[in-house]
């Protein structure tokens, strides 16, 4: 035996990444469903409906008809055809099955892409507020985020200005289109625009399509019909409800499918098969999944009728996904006090702003709307009593 002390090896540099602030409110919740006590959950942004009854029965059917090996690492042929199927059938447009890559989710999609598209150290563009993976995964893979605010004044927009304003070194744009926090829904000529200044720049476009279906007006518009060289990045788990079943898909520019492939052969070999087959049903369910949209637009409706009334009135209309991104200002500067306070004197809660926007999210809240009519009924009758008893600045 050595006299010389052990050394601990140390973790990676890549893997500080914060936490999410709403896993801490979402452990208050815990805990308070722990002493049987009621919580309102307007917080995390996942369908409360069962799976399209298609995608239960085509899985239930492939339980029983024999093995379930893996697939292809660009995923099922057949679920490839069908998505593009599905891209001919929603937006008129011929997207070659060939582009298109079956991933765990769109988070294993993000992986992939920011994986084939950027080498370690390079500094990619984010919009915020945004969904606090693409920057949790960019800082994982080595790369470095760079923040382009945007703000209620400009329906958080982002603007082809802004990209053509971007530091030189910039080497890609993530946004997405309807977003998470904001629901900020981008025009045809929105995405042009942008699509234009990205292509000019020589930038790689990386756009989140996944709340499509889930829109309050005109339906969402593509950034694929821009061209070729944007990468879409989208999946099952919001318009189809499917979070757990972790089937998304990416469209690429040609000449990164192999990359993609060889990188999803080496990193997760395929997709969950089972889920694939599920998925691949999924994609026939509009009939199903209109009623669906047709309850969060009556939700989304409630709380912009009602929440002004009790004093929450600084948001900008969500035009699609299913959240409202509110200004609180008027009660409070610290959001995620603000929504431990109201979880603990009325069980609602919401998950506070610092997540998605890392310099102005302190101010913020976001209610997640994707819940039965009465859960957000319940909510507002909660508020109603609580808000106006609220000290205002
Ligand atoms: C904007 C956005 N993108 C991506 C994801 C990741 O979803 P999944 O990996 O289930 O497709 C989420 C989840 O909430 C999200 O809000």
């Amino acid at each position: 035996m050595s006299n010389i002390p052990p050394k601990l090896p140390v973790a990676s540099s890549r893997s500080e990444i914060e936490i999410y602030r709403m896993w801490r409110i979402y452990n208050a919740l815990q805990e308070r469903l722990a002493r049987g006590e009621e919580v309102i959950n307007l917080l995390v942004g996942e369908p409360s409906f069962p799976p399209p009854s298609r995608a239960i029965a085509a899985a239930e059917a492939a339980l029983h008809a024999g093995p379930i090996p893996y697939t292809e690492a660009l995923g099922l042929r057949r679920l490839r055809q069908g998505i593009a199927a599905f891209y001919q059938r929603r937006y008129g447009l011929a997207i070659p099955a060939a582009r298109i890559a079956v991933t765990i989710g769109s988070s294993s999609g993000f992986m992939l892409s920011f994986l084939a598209a950027f080498s370690a150290g390079q500094r990619v563009a984010v919009v915020e507020p945004s969904y606090p993976a693409y920057r949790g995964a960019l800082r994982a893979l080595d790369l470095t985020p760079y923040r382009i605010g945007t703000d209620a004044a400009t329906g958080f927009r982002p603007t082809a200005a802004m990209i053509e304003a971007l530091p030189a070194d910039i080497a890609g744009v993530v946004l997405a289109s309807p977003a998470n926090p904001t629901g900020t829904m981008l025009s045809r000529d929105d995405l042009a625009a942008l699509y234009a200044a990205c292509k000019q720049r020589g930038l790689w476009l990386i756009v989140d399509e996944l709340y499509h279906g889930v829109s309050y007006g005109a339906p969402a518009a593509t950034v694929l019909e821009q061209g070729d060289d944007a990468i879409v990045v989208n999946g099952f788990s919001k318009y189809w409800g499917m979070t757990g079943w972790r089937i998304g898909w990416l469209v690429l520019p040609e000449r990164l499918v192999p990359r993609v492939e060889a990188l999803s052969g080496s990193l997760q070999i395929s997709a969950p098969t089972l889920s694939q087959i599920a998925a691949l049903a999924a994609l026939d369910s509009d009939d199903e999944m209109a009623g669906r949209v047709a309850q969060y637009a009556r939700n989304r409706q409630r709380l912009l009728d009602t929440l002004p009334g009790l004093g929450l009135d600084r948001f900008a209309p969500p035009d699609g996904a299913f959240y409202l991104y509110c200004d609180i200002r008027a009660f409070s500067d610290d959001a995620e006090a603000f929504c431990r306070k109201m979880l603990d004197e009325t069980g609602v809660v919401a998950a506070p702003g610092a997540d998605f926007d890392t310099e102005a999210g302190a101010h913020f809240i976001r209610f997640s709307f994707c819940v039965a009519p009465s859960v957000i009924d319940a909510a507002l009758q909660q508020l109603a009593q609580w808000l106006p008893k609220q000290q205002r600045h």
